[in-house]
């Protein structure tokens, strides 16, 4: 298929391309490169084969990714672009609806110029909020605590109304729990700006001696060992479920909603051990007070993408940890070196 990416220079968007390309995907990648780098594509063309074309652009200038569009006459969308950190969209409201529900909204109008009925989005666990029950399940309500989770919920909704007003329309939105690890190759990965917010981008960083040691955001949750659970998914998994989804979207119309991630939970001693286990030396860690905002424990139930995408995560905590040295240790500083 004839796959636009918009956010491809990003994370997660840098992968799937890898995924996309490998099974004979045509990509054209839209990116602002505000949360994403050059770099990270020119690597991705040397781990493909086929031709990456890319254009620097905001999905808030409809005009300009609308002509982009139409000029590449893509089959379906993947739609990566935007802003994905929750302390920051806690200060910065308007800039995250506008970036995310505004850039949504306009890319819906160039998709609609350009003939395309299909689109596949990036959304989060964050939207389910609180647990009422575990593991979450796609039915579980969704009430998030943040605005990055509310714009998350409102861009599925916006993307739920669109599929339900085109008969022709299909939505798939995948909520993604943990994103870790990074491709085999070391050639990409994860390379967030500033100081990390996340676990294992942070813990990356005390191996390589960025950072003096990991600080445990509480150890008195009422979990086996006291530290928060979390459903970890290898980014490589997390960009083959894209993959499915897409192959999905070809087959049906209607929007869909499916949890994205392994089903397994583990704790930030487990992800610390196993961590110190690839580096090969004990990483230094300080139990912390808890983080404000952070719950005990989430995991997914993830049969849905199993039977309905035939996806299912195949890599494990070891293959996580594992790519994350061998990414970190050839790039400590990311693209930037
Ligand atoms: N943690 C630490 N020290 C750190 C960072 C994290 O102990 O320096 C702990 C947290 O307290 C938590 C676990 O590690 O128990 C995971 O924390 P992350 O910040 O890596 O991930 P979160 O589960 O808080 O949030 C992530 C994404 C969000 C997304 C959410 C749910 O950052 O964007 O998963 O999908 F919304």
């Amino acid at each position: 298929m004839r796959v636009l990416v918009t956010g491809g220079a990003g994370y997660i968007g840098s992968h799937t391309l890898v995924e996309l390309m490998g099974q004979g995907h045509e990509v054209c990648v839209v990116d602002s490169y505000a949360n994403g780098s050059p770099e990270a594509l020119a690597r991705v063309q040397t781990l493909s084969n086929g031709t990456l074309e890319a254009h620097e652009a905001d999905i808030r200038d409809t005009d300009r990714l609308t002509t982009i569009a139409r000029a590449f006459a893509p089959e379906a969308v993947v739609h990566f672009a935007g802003l994905k950190a929750v302390g920051e969209s806690q200060r910065q409201p308007v800039e995250y609806y506008d970036v995310n529900i505004t850039g949504t909204l306009s890319l819906l109008r160039a998709m609609e110029a350009a003939g395309c009925p299909r689109v596949i989005f990036s959304s989060s666990a964050t939207v389910y909020g609180e647990p009422v029950y575990l593991p979450y399940d796609e039915a579980h309500p969704t009430a998030p605590t943040s605005v990055y989770g509310q714009t998350k919920r409102m861009a599925e909704q916006i993307l739920t109304d669109w599929a339900a007003a085109r008969p022709e329309a299909a939505v798939m939105l995948l909520r993604y729990f943990n994103p870790v690890g990074a491709h085999p190759s070391g050639r990409i990965g994860e390379d967030p700006q500033g100081v990390p917010d996340n676990l294992m981008p942070y813990l990356a960083q005390v191996a390589t001696g960025q950072r003096p040691y990991l600080q445990i955001w509480g150890d008195d949750y009422p979990t086996p060992d006291g530290t928060g659970i979390r459903d970890y998914i290898h980014v490589v998994d997390l960009a083959r479920a894209h993959v499915a989804a897409l192959d999905r979207a070809a087959a049906v119309t209607g929007a869909e909603v499916y949890n994205i991630g392994t089903g397994r939970g583990s704790s930030v001693r487990e992800m610390l051990d196993a961590f110190s286990r690839a580096v090969g030396r004990d990483l230094p860690a300080q139990v912390m007070p808890r983080r404000p905002g952070d719950i005990a424990e989430m995991q997914a139930d993830a049969t849905k993408a199993a039977t309905q995408l035939r996806w299912k995560a195949e890599l494990d905590v070891g293959d996580m940890v594992a790519s994350i040295w061998t990414w970190q240790s050839a790039n400590p500083k990311g693209y930037r070196t």
